[in-house]
């Protein structure tokens, strides 16, 4: 199975980067990865028609939970899936603990995304006080039940462990730290559910970070922001026999 490469372009990003796009989609299949971009919203619709020919998918960010209403600033999943989104991040932690999103809200974003028929891309991950005091596996198995609906459609769901202290820190865990967690996790998993790691991850780390167990791809932040260090990521994907 290929091995998920995903960018978070976070709220970077205008029409003068699209180049980064163009130059992803010039670089063809790469070997064992599937390249996705989530942008922010304002970007979707041109992404869209620069990615249109390539095998890379496109994202967004986040989504509300109903499909249209009076909600000032947010955008639907349907919105999502209207501009050329095939699947959405939810749940990161910077809209966990800067927009106070709840484990119930990032379900409901999840079951929204389903409806639309988007892919879920669930993150979740502890603080650094967190895994200080030893509760990181009971807070990220907790953050699995609490915002992960039962019965996903087939495709439409991948996780990101994310340790909230290795988020744009330039500090990793280690592989073992990491195969602690992710085996956890997978373990909860229902089968063909692809389950990535997040934070700091770079050109750099990529290859031993991939070659974890139970890591099935990476979602890369400040590294997706260039073609070229994205591309190398994606480079260090390797095959491997899980989702
Ligand atoms: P980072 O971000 O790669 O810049 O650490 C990862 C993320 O927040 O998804």
């Amino acid at each position: 199975m290929p091995q998920h490469i995903v960018g978070n372009w976070k709220m970077h990003g205008t029409s003068r980067d699209l180049g980064e796009l163009a130059a992803l989609a010039a670089a063809g299949p790469i070997a064992h990865a599937a390249l996705a971009v989530c942008v922010p919203a304002t970007l979707l619709s041109r992404a869209s028609l620069v990615l249109s020919a390539s095998a890379v998918a496109l994202g967004g960010q986040d989504c509300h939970a109903e499909p249209a209403g009076a909600h000032t600033g947010d955008v639907s999943a349907e919105m999502l899936v209207d501009a050329g989104a095939r699947l959405v991040i939810l749940g990161h932690s910077e809209r966990r603990l800067r927009h106070g999103e709840t484990d119930a809200d990032v379900r409901a974003k999840v079951q929204a995304a389903w409806r639309a028929g988007l892919c879920a891309l669930v993150c979740i991950g502890e603080t650094e006080a967190e895994r200080t005091a030893g509760r990181t596996l009971p807070v990220v198995l907790g953050q699995l039940a609490a915002s992960v609906p039962g019965g996903p459609p087939a495709g439409r769901l991948m996780l990101a462990y994310e340790p909230v202290w290795a988020i744009g820190t330039g500090r990793t865990p280690s592989g073992a730290e990491i195969a602690d967690v992710h085996a956890a996790i997978a373990a909860r998993l229902p089968p063909g559910v692809p389950l990535l790691y997040g934070g700091s991850v770079k050109p750099e780390n990529a290859r031993e970070i991939l070659a974890v167990s139970h890591v099935d791809g990476a979602l890369v932040g400040g590294a997706s922001l260039k073609a070229a260090d994205f591309l190398a990521i994606a480079q260090a994907a390797r095959h491997h026999e899980g989702p």
